[in-house]
């Protein structure tokens, strides 16, 4: 049986946002481009696709991301300027961003919701297994986020979503499901099977604590549910209304990923990350300790 479950060999990343949330870095630049350290939030998730083992990425992109097509691309310029002053080490870095990758782009003219951009990808990812990377959703895991679900779905075959617990009303600003929990791993809690799934609940509306993160293993049946469906919370093509349509007949599965997720399209998540993630650099980690112990907090 696990023989015949075809590989996921390409991964969406839906990047077509307004970035109301980080106004006015965003005016004039994609959030996706925000750096955390020295590196770009969109690079974080293609890092975490590749080292799940996906090489084949397809970035849904609308006005104003041509920042995110450049930063792929060769920098010929550039590329010279440092080879002029034998600048091997940047020199290596730039080029390492525009050889990681199969990028393809396509664009969604109108921010009409994630399923929506979802939907917009299904030429290029066509009738075979896929992911989605939300690249605001910033995850520091010893196993990839992804990795970890991929392990999931060729198990079983079928849709696997992350999962994480929320407290609180603030699960209010997620994708939330009801789910029973599966057998696995002796009994660590981790996987579900999904019985429903609501996208935003008002408080106390919420079916459970587990709230959706932004990466995801689909099927292609989803794209033929994205495309019955009419628009949810906030007037939008929700992917969490695709993933409930495609629930009547099929399976999904949820698991809750090992790992620290950082919500980096919010102002006070963005520093959060910005910080753990200087703190365990090698080359910044011990001088900007120092820095923090210093403030009189
Ligand atoms: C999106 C999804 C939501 C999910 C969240 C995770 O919401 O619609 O289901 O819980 O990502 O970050 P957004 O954050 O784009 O409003």
């Amino acid at each position: 049986m696990e023989g015949m479950i075809p590989k996921v060999r390409k991964a969406v990343f839906p990047a077509a946002g307004l970035g109301t949330r980080f106004l006015p870095a965003t005016k004039a630049q994609p959030k996706e481009m925000l750096p955390l350290v020295d590196k770009p939030l969109i690079q974080y998730g293609v890092e975490e696709a590749l080292h799940s083992g996906i090489q084949n990425i397809f970035i849904v992109t609308g006005r104003g991301k041509t920042a995110i097509e450049d930063h792929f691309d060769v920098s010929f310029e550039l590329e010279q300027a440092l080879e002029a002053k034998n600048k091997k080490d940047l020199l290596a870095i730039v080029r390492g961003v525009s050889d990681m990758i199969n990028v393809a782009y396509v664009r969604q003219k109108e921010a009409l919701g994630l399923g929506h951009a979802v939907l917009r990808a299904s030429e290029l990812v066509g009738p075979e297994p896929f992911a989605v990377v939300l690249s605001d959703d910033v995850i520091d895991a010893e196993v990839p986020c992804l990795r970890q679900l991929l392990d999931i779905y060729e198990f079983f075959g079928a849709p696997v979503l992350a999962l994480m617990e929320v407290e609180g009303d603030a699960i209010s600003a997620y994708g939330v499901v009801d789910a029973e929990a599966v057998p696995h791993n002796g009994g660590d809690n981790r996987l579900f099977r999904i019985r429903n799934l609501v996208e935003k609940p008002k408080p106390g509306e919420a079916p459970s604590k587990l709230a959706i993160i932004g990466r995801y293993v689909l099927t292609p049946e989803i794209f033929h549910s994205l495309d019955s469906i009419g628009p949810g919370s906030g007037g939008e093509i929700q992917l969490t209304d695709g993933l409930k349509h495609l629930l009547r007949n099929r399976p999904i599965y949820g698991y809750r990923f090992e790992g620290r997720r950082y919500d980096a399209g919010d102002k006070l998540g963005f520093l959060k990350a910005t910080v753990e993630f200087a703190l365990n650099r090698y080359d910044l980690g011990a001088e900007f300790r120092e820095y923090l112990k210093q403030l009189s907090l």
